[in-house]
């Protein structure tokens, strides 16, 4: 955490917002047996102004939906600020067949007697947890209104048949929200309502250079700034529906960049992370030229990165 504190710090990050990290992890310091569910960030996220108005929204003691493309960071500035507010994090992935039992917890028979088996939402209620509630738009509406009262003033979990608790005063959800992808749904209003929103933006190109060289720190300087043009390229040419979004990738990018580092050479490296995500040949031309335009398709490890 402390290292990840100092990179807001670096970053810029208003210091009132930080003082209230401090203040909030004073105020509620992580207990023993939750330590090993404090996420230790492998990424850092970027993004000063989202960082500043994900902080405010908790340190007011609101929920957050990180609502945006793919591969915008949102699972990464979930962990991250699991980690920063030093809280034990419950990852839910929601899927069509969520249910209500699943999140809040159900009885089982463990050969002697039936008892409750706490599910992720009732166990970050009881321990003070980050729930990062992932795709939250995947799962049907009936199965999320359990959570109503959760998010809203009650912070309350009552589940018929068993006692109701409230959740610790430290206790937050985060929401992620994927739009765009096929198959994604819409977030019911009354789910909508109970988060403080955030719209999730496309890295910056200043940005995207300090994140590939923090992770690659021998790639070379020029190749890495012809791969932030190029991501910015694809970019407009998505937001112009020249090419579908298909390749407007960041993970995708950072992928290609990994395969390189393993001796693949660039053309194939970019083929498979970003040109074969589309499944158009003719789209898939259109953007093999685009990156040919910038990096040529036979650079070796030994010129994309230095020994
Ligand atoms: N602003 C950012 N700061 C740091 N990393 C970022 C940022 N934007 C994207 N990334 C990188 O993009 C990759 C995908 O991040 P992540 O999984 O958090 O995205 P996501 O928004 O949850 O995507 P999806 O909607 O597809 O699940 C990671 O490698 C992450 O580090
Ligand atoms: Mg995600």
């Amino acid at each position: 955490m402390d290292q990840l504190y100092s990179f807001l710090e670096n970053e810029g990050v208003d210091r009132a917002l930080l003082e209230g990290v401090k203040a909030f992890r004073d105020k509620h310091p992580t207990e023993g047996e939750n330590q090993n569910r404090v996420p230790q960030p492998e990424y850092y996220y970027y993004g000063k102004k989202t960082w500043e108005l994900a902080l405010a929204a908790i340190l007011a003691g609101k929920n957050l939906l990180l609502a945006g493309p793919k591969a915008t960071g949102k699972n990464v500035l979930s962990e991250n600020l699991g980690a920063l507010f030093g809280r034990p994090v419950w990852n839910v992935s929601f899927h069509i067949n969520t249910d209500a039992a699943y999140l809040v917890g159900t009885d089982t028979y463990d050969g002697n007697r039936v008892s409750f088996r706490p599910g992720p939402i009732w166990l970050c209620a009881e321990k003070g947890g980050f729930g990062i509630l992932d795709e939250i738009n995947m799962a049907k509406n009936e199965a999320l209104a359990v959570l109503h009262a959760a998010l809203d003033f009650r912070r309350s979990l009552d589940v018929p048949g068993y006692e109701k608790i409230d959740l610790r005063p430290e206790t937050r959800f985060i929401a992620t929200m994927n739009y765009g992808y096929a198959g994604t749904r819409d977030l019911n209003e009354a789910l909508t309502s109970r988060f403080a929103v955030l719209d999730m933006p496309i890295i910056s190109e200043e940005n995207l250079q300090k994140l590939i060289s923090r992770r690659y720190p021998t790639i070379s300087v020029k190749i890495r700034d012809q791969l932030v043009k190029l991501y910015a390229e694809l970019q407009r040419k998505a937001e112009s529906a020249e090419i579908s979004d298909a390749a407007l990738d960041l993970r995708g990018l950072l992928d290609a960049i990994a395969l390189m580092e393993q001796g693949l050479s660039s053309g194939d490296a970019l083929d498979m992370c970003i040109v074969n995500k589309s499944f158009d040949s003719y789209e898939r031309g259109l953007i093999r030229d685009v990156i040919c335009a910038r990096i040529p398709a036979d650079l070796t490890r030994n010129v994309v990165f230095s020994q």
